[in-house]
């Protein structure tokens, strides 16, 4: 059974240092099975483990797997610089605990965003040889040709690829086009759409893998811990 001191299990949930998980400890402001513990020198077992600190609910996670409604206007790098991070849409206590998006999405790109302090899932889902599919659905300011589509996939020219990119594309209304990517070059949808000759306006990631946004019903800033039927599909293609 995995088992652990108070302070040391409070401290890996993001709450802190171990002499800041102590202070809240000994202030009365954690409890187990509704049960102030005021020692953070007990051992528990963490195996579905729950506990309130000051009040709210957590069960306590080894890592932590989240899907995000990204809103536009979000910065995902750690450093944002002109927009909020999008870190700030989260429990102060995820950054403690080093939860990172997994790859990035730009500043005005909306959509499903993962996040985790899982480093071999990150590494896993956005190694370049995984090839997990990524779909997005982009907003052209004209209405779409065929000619276009067969140019996504035909593939078009980056500086920075040596190869032809190439991308499913499909026509989804008048001036929206579906893209699934499997790389996830900088500003890749928006440099492929102004190679073939045309100019994304809006830009919004619909699935990771099999997980569709759809089905996760996040209203645009909310999120969730994904569970592991919804982290099996993020590996499974088409
Ligand atoms: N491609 C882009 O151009 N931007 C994104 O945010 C994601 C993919």
């Amino acid at each position: 059974m995995p088992r652990m001191t108070l302070d040391r299990m409070l401290q890996s949930q993001g709450f802190g240092s171990r002499k800041t998980c102590r202070g809240l400890i000994e202030a009365g402001a954690v409890k187990i099975d509704g049960e102030i513990i005021a020692d953070w020198r007990i051992e528990i077992d963490t195996d579905g483990l729950e506990f309130e600190v000051d009040g709210q609910r957590w069960a306590y996670r080894e890592h932590v797997y989240l899907a995000l409604n990204k809103p536009a206007g979000v910065e995902c790098s750690r450093r944002p610089s002109h927009h909020r991070g999008v870190l700030a849409l989260l429990p102060d206590n995820f950054t403690l605990r080093n939860v990172q998006p997994v790859g990035r999405l730009d500043h005005d790109t909306t959509g499903l965003l993962l996040l985790s302090d899982d480093g071999a899932f990150i590494h896993a889902l956005t190694h370049p040889k995984r090839h997990v599919p990524k779909t997005y659905v982009a907003t052209i300011h004209e209405a779409a040709t065929p000619e276009l589509i067969a140019k996504l996939q035909a593939g078009v020219r980056l500086v920075d690829a040596p190869d032809l990119l190439r991308a499913k594309a499909r026509q989804v209304s008048e001036c929206e086009i579906e893209i699934v990517l499997e790389q996830g070059k900088y500003h890749q949808v928006k440099r492929m759409l102004a190679a073939a000759g045309s100019h994304c306006v809006a830009l919004r990631r619909i699935a990771i893998g099999g997980l569709t946004l759809e089905s996760l019903d996040l209203a645009e800033g909310e999120w969730c811990h994904l569970d592991d039927k919804q982290l099996e599909k993020l590996v499974q293609h088409g």
